[in-house]
């Protein structure tokens, strides 16, 4: 336990000194190199990963980007793979990475099931004024691009959408405080299933 704490902290002042980094910004070939080599594995050469566990990155904003990497980075968000893929980046990698996904192209999902689509799309623009759950919209916005620190998930995979919406139910996944917790807890699996089904397939 504590030497877990030591490692966190020590981590997390890793991760500072790499933010606060002033080399120059990476080479577009290192970029490149980085992709190629170990992104693209999971997440493909454009960010449109085809195992629907592994997020799409295309079209995602960049801010978030940075700060989730950051967040992998310092075992603030779990994952045994993306822990070692940030092993060895610095500041300016990370910021590359997120600026190159970023400006790719999302390609969404045909969705055909038209009663859970609307299923799905109202639950997000309405969420359940009875059951004290905030309509998804207020926050991600009504094309579900996001901004900044807020993700879009107009596009992303629904498989992955589903897991981390049942992560922030058990609060496996602790980094947004009480946002994502207090809506994705009371949803049910049925709630969870229809909205990223429905945003899946959302441009
Ligand atoms: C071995 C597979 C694998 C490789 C290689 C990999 N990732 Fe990931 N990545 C994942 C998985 C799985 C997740 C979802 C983590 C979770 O929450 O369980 C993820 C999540 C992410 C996220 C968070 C996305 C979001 O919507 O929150 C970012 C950003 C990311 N990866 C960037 C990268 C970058 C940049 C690289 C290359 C340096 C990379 N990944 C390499 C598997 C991989
Ligand atoms: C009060 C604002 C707010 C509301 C309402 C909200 N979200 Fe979020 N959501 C956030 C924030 C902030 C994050 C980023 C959390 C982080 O940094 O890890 C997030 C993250 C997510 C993620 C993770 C995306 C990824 O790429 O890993 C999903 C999925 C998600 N929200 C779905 C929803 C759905 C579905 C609803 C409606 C039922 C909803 N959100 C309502 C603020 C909100």
């Amino acid at each position: 336990m504590k030497l877990a704490l030591i490692r966190k902290m020590a981590l997390v002042a890793i991760a500072l000194t790499c933010g606060t980094a002033t080399a120059a910004s990476p080479t577009p070939e290192r970029i490149n190199e980085l992709v190629k080599t170990r992104c693209s594995v999971c997440h493909g050469p454009t960010g449109q990963s085809s195992n629907a566990e592994f997020p799409k990155l295309a079209g995602q904003n960049a801010d978030y980007l940075v700060r989730q990497m950051f967040n992998f980075k310092t075992l603030a968000r779990k994952s045994t793979e993306m822990e070692k893929e940030m092993a060895g980046l610095t500041g300016n990698d990370i910021e590359g990475l997120a600026q190159y996904f970023s400006s790719q192209q999302l390609v969404p999902a045909t969705r055909q099931d038209a009663a859970l689509i609307e299923a799905g799309r109202n639950f997000y623009m309405t969420g359940s004024p009875e059951r004290g759950i905030s309509a998804c919209v207020v926050c991600h916005g009504d094309h579900a691009r996001g901004a900044r620190l807020l993700p879009r998930v107009a596009g992303q995979h629904a498989r992955y959408l589903a897991i981390q919406l049942r992560r922030f139910a058990e609060q496996s996944r602790t980094t947004d405080q009480m946002l994502m917790h207090s809506v994705a807890s009371k949803m049910t699996e049925d709630e969870i299933w229809a909205v990223s089904y429905f945003l899946s397939g959302y441009d």
